[in-house]
């Protein structure tokens, strides 16, 4: 059994990025071959070195959460043509202390969800290149940029192409964290 850690970049209860994650959850769930949670990042007290000596215990727990897990999924909304500070935070605080990453090393996958046209590429870029940094291989093909419409209702992703997509992605994502 692998344990994947989905890293949901929006707060909101009744976010599109979450219903992506509860539908890849629900693939992932299908094999049993997988144990998949959403570490709670809103609650990470923003990173600051003074807080080090004696971390908040959401720190720890987040840290040990994702040193405990096989592999990770991000899954992201676009802030002002960028990823989310909630994203960022749980990265800058998972990185430290220093030479004691948890991040190093775990395969994973980023998935962008967004109304506008362009289904948050930017926000996926950006974050991609901040991931690479952190040693985390991603999986680049296929990209998945999902624009929320009229395919999500009720808090989830409607049956369709988007869903049939998230399928793909999530079959390839397999191939990628096993290999
Ligand atoms: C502060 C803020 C900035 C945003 N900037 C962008 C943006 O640059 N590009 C975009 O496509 N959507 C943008 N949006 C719209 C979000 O993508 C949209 O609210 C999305 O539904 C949030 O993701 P969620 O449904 O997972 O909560 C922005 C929303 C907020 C609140």
């Amino acid at each position: 059994m692998k344990k994947c850690s989905v890293i949901v970049g929006s707060l909101r209860k009744n976010s599109n990025s979450l219903a992506v994650a509860n539908t890849v959850k629900g693939f992932l769930g299908e094999t049993g071959e997988f144990e998949v949670t959403f570490p709670e990042i809103g609650n990470l007290p923003l990173f600051s070195e003074d807080l080090e000596a004696n971390p908040p215990q959401s720190w720890v727990n987040f840290r040990n959460e994702i040193a405990s897990s096989d592999c990770l999924l991000f899954i992201t909304p676009e802030y002002n043509r960028g990823y989310p500070a909630c994203i960022k935070n749980a990265l800058d605080v998972g990185s430290r202390p220093n030479g004691k990453s948890i991040w190093s090393g775990k395969p994973g996958g980023v998935i962008g969800v967004s109304p506008g046209k362009i289904g948050a590429a930017l926000s996926v870029a950006q974050l991609k290149q901040i991931l690479s940094f952190l040693n985390i291989p991603i999986m680049n093909q296929p990209e998945c940029y999902i624009q929320a419409d009229g395919n999500f209702s009720g808090g989830a992703v409607g049956d369709g192409s988007t869903k049939d997509f998230i399928k793909l992605y999530t079959t390839k994502y397999i191939e990628f964290v096993t290999k």
